[in-house]
């Protein structure tokens, strides 16, 4: 089986856990990093525990980094680089905008990423030079050229200091724009780029789970992933903005 058939095959097995437990009987606890406390289910671990257990089965050779449980450090030969819900907060509050995001990355770089709402049943997917799909459809970045008619979305963590940044990141690029989103899933909402349904996304911060497999979903459809200065290098970047490629100077200037 090939990786990208492979990295499916666990999302979609995944998606049926998550959807055990959506609007349902989610079991949640409180994670604390510093100041920072997100919320986590008992889901979240049992999908990590799964998807790492099948690539131990089927590539014993290969590491694994995971949101719950952690694993190998960045750009391993072959490393895995799992976030088992992205959007924990939407999953626990009964919105369907969450998802299981699935990257492979050989030295550093991704080279098959799987984004699956099993929600909305939408499988993102992308292999590295062979374009990126929405369920079997090849997917493209909007034409959007102009600020005025773009739709951006924004993103940060629930700290005191990344809600200031994040409201003055509205501040500063709403005036210019067409509207706002604020969903709260980083992988869906590059992936909502990908298809072209936003045009930008700005956040204050980031973790590579998040981006590793969305990021190369985002490129493969003719978008663009880099930190707040233009610095390439997702996902080991600390903070990013997303966009369509033709607004993205605009954006990363307009957030200086
Ligand atoms: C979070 C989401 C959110 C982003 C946070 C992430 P989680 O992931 O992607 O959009 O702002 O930085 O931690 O906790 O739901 O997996
Ligand atoms: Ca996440
Ligand atoms: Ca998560």
């Amino acid at each position: 089986m090939n990786y990208l058939d492979f990295a499916i095959g666990m999302a979609m097995n995944s998606g049926e856990i998550a959807m055990k437990c959506f609007r349902k009987n989610a079991i949640v606890s409180i994670k604390k990093e510093g100041d920072y406390e997100s919320i986590v289910t008992e889901t979240d671990k049992e999908i990590e525990k799964f998807i790492t257990s099948e690539i131990k089965k089927t590539y014993p050779n290969h590491k694994t980094l995971g949101e719950e449980y952690g694993g190998a450090k960045e750009k391993e030969n072959f490393l895995w680089v799992i976030d088992p819900i992205d959007g924990t907060e939407n999953f626990v509050k009964g919105i369907d905008y969450f998802s299981v995001s699935i990257a492979l990355q050989k030295d550093g770089k991704s080279l098959v990423g799987v984004v699956y709402n099993p929600a909305t049943k939408e499988l993102f997917h992308a292999k590295k030079g062979a374009g990126a799909y929405l369920n079997s459809q090849p997917i493209h970045v909007s034409k959007t050229t102009s600020l005025k008619d773009a739709v951006v979305s924004f993103d940060s963590i629930t700290t005191d200091e990344h809600k200031k940044k994040l409201v003055l990141d509205i501040q500063k690029t709403f005036p210019k724009i067409r509207s706002i989103r604020v969903m709260r899933s980083a992988s869906l909402d590059c992936c909502y780029i990908a298809c072209g349904r936003y045009d930008g996304h700005i956040a204050t911060c980031i973790k590579p789970w998040d981006i590793a497999a969305a990021g190369l979903i985002i490129e493969e459809a003719g978008g663009t992933i880099t930190d707040r200065a233009g610095n390439s290098g997702y996902p080991y970047i600390k903070h990013f903005v997303a966009s369509n490629k033709k607004l993205h100077k605009e954006l990363l200037t307009i957030i200086k």
